[in-house]
Order: structure tokens, then sequence, then C-alpha cells
């Protein structure tokens, strides 16, 4: 008897259609049954390995997708708004200007100032409770992600930026189109919405940055004009907007998700639901384990800028390495029984926020947000439950669910 053996890139292709979208776990094992690190075809690799993702992320020689790669891969690039927004900012940049942008934020993001927001996020994660308990007071069923998971994420970041309250609630679906620009593996009819939302986004960012000049206040939006005016060689007037468009859009759509797949796992076992309810260190792993076990951002990509040696494996220049955060994150050999949902199991460390000098701006943030959400709202409803299938949206990159319906009983 034959037994046929999936190859790499039969596994790529199928994780980026629709129907692998849905669970691109079991693609990621048929990668890792060909090795931790996997020549796909020339010019590309995917690392699934723990040890590999990780040092991969860390290689100084392996650089982000920049204008001059774009530039050889897709040299139409430029026509596309979305590609366009994105590549101003500090996620599509490299040494030294890289440093240059991610310095003007990281200081609003630090452990001290994220401690310090706790009591806002508390506050904010309050309010919406209260909303959840009257519109869910009739016992019919809602969906979480829209009313809960969404709302609050989107509430802080643009708390922080200076957004105001009436503007959040349009953002989800424009920051879902604005997000395929990064999905990398998507096509031309999808990356003509991108450019749609990237289009509407930038008007409005236009609008918020016209009128921060003129008021200034205590926010990252008035904060980064102010940079910009005073010194054009710090922020250009595009790296501006590409580095709001980021921030607005990695600020919510990835915590979103943390919270949606943080609330399902603990609807399904009563056991951690009662620990959250009760126990903070329990919830710091919780919230490790749901990062680990459904990263919100799947995977990333690198270019190899000249000849590496990586973990023995020879990455000849030019080769793209695609990073598969999710499949490191449950490398057998780092994680015992990986695709077992386990927050006890001991130095978690996911690799879900990526590594090296692009490690996600907003680790502290959106750690936080989800350690004070889970129990808040657990505790709020004990007898809130899952009241219907929930639903994945179409995205392999970007996971997470669009409908989770519950009630709140
Ligand atoms: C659960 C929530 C989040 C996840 C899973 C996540 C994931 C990631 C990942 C994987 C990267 C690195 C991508 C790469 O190296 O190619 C990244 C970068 C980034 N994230 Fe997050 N993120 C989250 C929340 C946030 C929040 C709340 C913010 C803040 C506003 C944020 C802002 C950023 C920024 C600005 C970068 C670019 C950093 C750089 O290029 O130096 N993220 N994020």
């Amino acid at each position: 008897m034959t037994v046929y053996v999936m190859q790499p890139d039969e596994a790529i292709a199928a994780m980026v259609a629709p129907e692998g979208r849905l669970n691109p776990y079991p693609l990621y094992e048929a990668i890792r049954a060909h090795g931790d690190l996997v020549q796909v075809r020339e010019g590309l690799i995917a690392a699934v390995g723990y040890a590999e993702c990780s040092r991969a992320l860390r290689e100084p020689q392996f650089r982000v997708q920049d204008a001059s790669s774009y530039d050889i891969v897709y040299p139409e690039w430029r026509s596309h708004s979305s590609l366009r927004g994105f590549t101003n900012s500090m996620l599509f940049t490299n040494p030294p200007d890289h440093a240059r942008m991610r310095r003007l934020v990281t200081g609003a993001f630090t452990a001290r100032r994220v401690a310090e927001l706790r009591p806002a996020v508390e506050r904010m994660t309050d309010q919406l409770l209260d909303r959840l308990a009257e519109i869910g007071a009739d016992g019919s069923p809602m969906d979480l992600m829209n009313e809960f998971a969404f709302r609050l994420p989107v509430a802080v970041i643009s708390e922080m930026l200076g957004v105001p309250e009436g503007d959040q609630v349009w953002f989800r679906a424009v920051a879902a189109d604005v997000m395929i620009a990064l999905e990398g593996l998507t096509t031309l009819s999808e990356l003509a919405r991108a450019d749609a939302a990237v289009d509407e986004l930038s008007a409005y960012l236009g609008e918020l940055i016209d009128r921060r000049r003129r008021t200034p206040s205590d926010d990252l939006v008035s904060a980064l004009v102010q940079v910009r005016d005073s010194d054009g060689d710090r922020l250009s007037q595009d790296e501006l907007m590409g580095n709001l468009t980021l921030l607005l859009n990695a600020g919510f759509d990835t915590t979103t998700h943390l919270l949606g797949h943080g609330v399902l796992q603990a609807l399904e076992r009563p056991e951690f639901r009662a620990r959250l309810c009760v126990d903070p260190d329990f919830t710091v792993n919780y919230v490790e384990e749901t990062l680990r076990f459904e990263p919100p951002v799947q995977a990333t990509s690198r270019w190899a800028g000249a000849d590496v040696n990586l973990m023995g494996t020879e990455v000849p220049a030019g080769t793209k390495v695609l990073v598969l955060m999710a499949a490191g994150n449950r490398d057998p050999r780092r994680f015992p029984q990986p695709d077992r949902f386990d927050p006890d199991r001991p130095d978690i460390q996911p690799l879900s926020f990526a590594g090296g000098i692009h490690y996600c701006v907003g680790a502290p943030l959106a750690r936080m947000e989800a350690q004070v959400a889970l129990p808040m709202l657990l505790r709020r409803f004990p007898k809130l439950a899952v009241a219907g299938t929930p639903t994945f949206r179409a995205r392999w990159l970007a996971r997470g669910h669009n409908w989770l319906p519950v009630s709140i009983g």
C-alpha cells in the first residue's frame, strides 16, 4: 500500500486556500513531517520548529520585506495603496530606519505605562460589561466578538491614539479589510479590497492628524504629529500615516482574537473558568497558553540579506523564509502534547509576538487587556455560555472568529 505524503508546497497552497484557512494546524504537521526547517521550493524555506522559528526571527541577516524587496518580487506593488501604506511603517522597514521609527512609539507601550493604563482598561471593561448585561438581559444570543472582544481593544488603542469614541465601531469592518494587505499570500481581488479600506482609513487619519495639529492633546497622534512637524528627518508624512495605520490595526485586530479564543476555551472547560475567576497567576499562564494554542498572527516572513547558515541549513541570499510561529508553538520537542490546551504548562513563552527587533510593540498591552478582561467577563456572567456554532473568519494569517454566539443566561 502506498501512503500519500503531502509535499510542503502542497501544504502551503492548502493552508492559504479557503478550506485550509479554517484549520491550518494539520497542514503545519504535514510540513513538519519533512523537517523543522523545510525547503518548500527554490527560494522558499519554511520554519516550523520552535527553535528554528525563534532563531530565524533573531537572525540579523534576515530582513523584513521592504520597498526594495517588493520591487524585486512584485514590481507593480506601488499601484496598491495598501502595500504602499504599510511599507512606510516600521514593520516593513529594516535597520537603520526601523529603530528610528520604533523609538518614537515604544515609550507609550512600556511595562510601566501599561501598568498605569490598567485601571482605565478595567473601567472600559466594566462599561462594556454593563452594555452586555443590557443587550443580553432577555437571554437571547449575541455575538461576543462584535459586542465585546473587538470593542475593548479598539477602545483602548483609540484612547491611546486619541481617536474619538464615535468612530470606533466603524473601524472593525475597515480594519478587517486593511489587514488583508498583511496576508502576503493573497489574491489581487482581495488586495483591491485592502486598497479601498486603506484609502478610506487614510482619509480619516489625515483629518485626525489635521485636527491634532490644530489642537494637540495628550495622545500618541498628537505626539507623533509634533515629531513630524518639528523634525521631518525623524518621521516623514508617509511614515506618520504608515505607522498610525499599523498601530491602529495591529492594536486591535489581533487582541480581539486573543480575547475570542480565550473566552471560548474557558466556556468549554469549567475548571479553567473557575480558576480564571479567582487566580491571577493562573490567568497570566492561561493567556500565554491561549497565545500559544491559537496565535492571532500565525506567521511572518523574512528575506535572507546574505548567505546564512541557520541551525545547520544553508540559506542562500535572497531566499524567503516563512516563519510559521503557529507551527513552532506546537513543536512537540518544545511542548509535550502540543495539541492539548494546558495552561498549567511550565515556561510557555509562545512565539506569537514574534521576536528580534520587530518583536511586537504592543505585547505588554495585549497581555494586560486579556488578563483584565477574561476574569472580569467570567465573574460578571457566571452563566455565560456558547449559544450556537462559532465560525472562523476566512483569513489565514490573522486567525480568529467572526462570530461567537453566547448568552448570559
Ligand atoms: C494578541 C495581540 C497581538 C499579537 C498576537 C501581535 C503580534 C505581532 C507580531 C507577530 C508582530 C511581528 C511581526 C513580524 O515580525 O513580522 C507584531 C508587531 C507589531 N505589533 Fe503586535 N500583536 C498584538 C497586539 C498589538 C498591539 C496591542 C499593538 C499596539 C498598538 C501592536 C503593535 C505592533 C507593532 C507596532 C508592531 C511592529 C513592530 C516592529 O516592526 O518593530 N500589536 N505584532
